[in-house]
């Protein structure tokens, strides 16, 4: 008989979070040794340069400028209605597939994941990614019953690997006549990648011979957490055009978050989208989302959606917004582009980067590379097959001499 209080199916390994734990490290190192001499590129937030936390103030003085009710009262479940429409805008921009589309509010992305897991796959049912991924994947799977299959996720040239793709995507379609598939681009954590357009018209072509047998339900979730850091002049929401005229069997769904964009990670604001060509499918997933969140946290915060809203709808509350947030998109960027040319100056490999928070360095020995790291005072997050190095949190001085300390210790250990 087991000694477990909690049933078996929430039995769970006794053990701290990697990334919160290497942090802690971090700030130890930073007590001891004084913050100039510690690099820290643990945590996935955006920190100014002298490593305070940025929160946009265009966003939390409107906030704190809100009277209480507009704070205090319970938002709809479904999320309130002028923030769904607002949210459709925030999600596509000038990029609205023409389909029938809904969203139903969440506790940022995190939430909306949960629900494309719980909503639109079966108990045991395996779910697709890449085999570089986000870990909380495979957490909720694991909380939710299912599994996580991954494909590897970069071929030869330093693109998607969209033949390891279509061999997992056949074979679990096959199997289970259901399948949910997770992109997370553009600006993909750990690496940083974004699907290209080209890519995109290749993976829409093996949906579409999927959708052929009409008993298969193709479920695609594109996790957008950190479009709103990639620069405008790549266009990278230009892709989700190509979701227009789709078979009825293909649901598209976005998990939109508030989080990064909007630095509202503690708000804990977003949504869950769909894009279909069939109305029906559109109201099953509004109303069973809408049941889920009822199920599941209730509604969600109302003073965030009321600051989104505002935001996307009011010029007056909008332009101050967009204003500050392009001074971080490029402060981010500068960060990334001189990260990326030391590396290559240094001989330095990296997985593909195109945008965002993260890159990520290939690594034979993650682990023995992250303990070396620590001892050198660089604090980065080991993953299945490399290093997350988060530029978002990271000093444009810093990120230039990274990768020389990082060549020297992977020089040790991968030899
Ligand atoms: C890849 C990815 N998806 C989704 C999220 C969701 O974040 P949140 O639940 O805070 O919106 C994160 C946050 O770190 C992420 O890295």
């Amino acid at each position: 008989m087991s000694n477990n209080m909690v049933a078996d199916h929430a039995i769970r390994p006794v053990e701290n979070d990697t990334i919160f734990t290497i942090s802690a490290k971090a700030s130890e190192a930073v007590l001891k040794y004084g913050a100039e001499n510690v690099i820290n590129s643990s945590m996935g937030v955006l920190l100014e340069d002298n490593g305070d936390f940025v929160a946009f103030k265009s966003v939390y003085s409107y906030l704190k400028d809100l009277d209480n009710p507009k704070i205090a009262a319970y938002a709809s479940i479904e999320g309130d209605s002028d923030f769904l429409q607002a949210i459709k805008k925030a999600c596509f921009k000038n990029h609205m597939p023409n389909a029938y589309i809904e969203a139903v509010a969440t506790p940022g992305g995190s939430g909306a994941i949960h629900h494309a897991i719980f909503n639109y796959t079966n108990i045991g049912d395996s779910i697709l990614t890449s085999s570089l991924y986000w870990d909380p994947y495979n957490t909720m799977c694991v909380e939710n019953s299912r599994k996580l299959d991954t494909y590897n996720m970069f071929n030869g040239n330093g693109g998607l690997d969209i033949d390891a793709f279509k061999e997992k995507f056949d074979y679990h379609l096959n199997k289970q006549k259901r399948l949910l598939t997770i992109f997370n681009t553009p600006a993909h954590n750990p690496t940083g990648y974004s699907i290209s357009d080209e890519e995109w018209d290749k993976i829409i072509n093996i949906l579409k011979q999927g959708a052929s047998n009409k008993e298969n339900k193709i479920i695609v979730l594109v996790d957008v957490a950190y479009i709103d850091f990639c620069d405008e002049k790549f266009d990278r929401r230009a892709f989700m055009e190509k979701f227009a005229g789709l078979d009825e069997n293909i649901l598209i769904l976005f998990a939109f978050s508030a989080s990064k964009g909007y630095t509202m990670y503690g708000l804990r604001n977003g949504a869950l989208l769909c894009v279909t060509s069939k109305e029906e499918i559109a109201k099953e997933f509004f109303y069973t989302n809408l049941h889920s969140n009822r199920g599941t946290w209730s509604n969600g915060t109302k003073g965030a959606m009321r600051v989104l809203t505002d935001i996307i709808n009011d010029e007056k509350v909008g332009n101050p917004f967009y204003e500050e947030r392009e001074h971080y998109v490029k402060l981010l960027r500068k960060r990334a582009d001189v990260f990326l040319e030391k590396s290559r100056e240094v001989g330095l490999e990296l997985y593909p980067y195109k945008d965002g928070f993260f890159v990520c360095i290939p690594c034979k020995n993650p682990l023995e590379a992250c303990e070396k790291l620590m001892k050198n005072n660089v604090f980065a997050i080991p993953l299945q097959t490399g290093l997350r190095f988060a530029v978002c949190a990271v000093s444009e001085d810093k990120c230039m001499i990274a990768p020389k300390k990082i060549k020297e210790v992977l020089a040790e250990c991968d030899e």
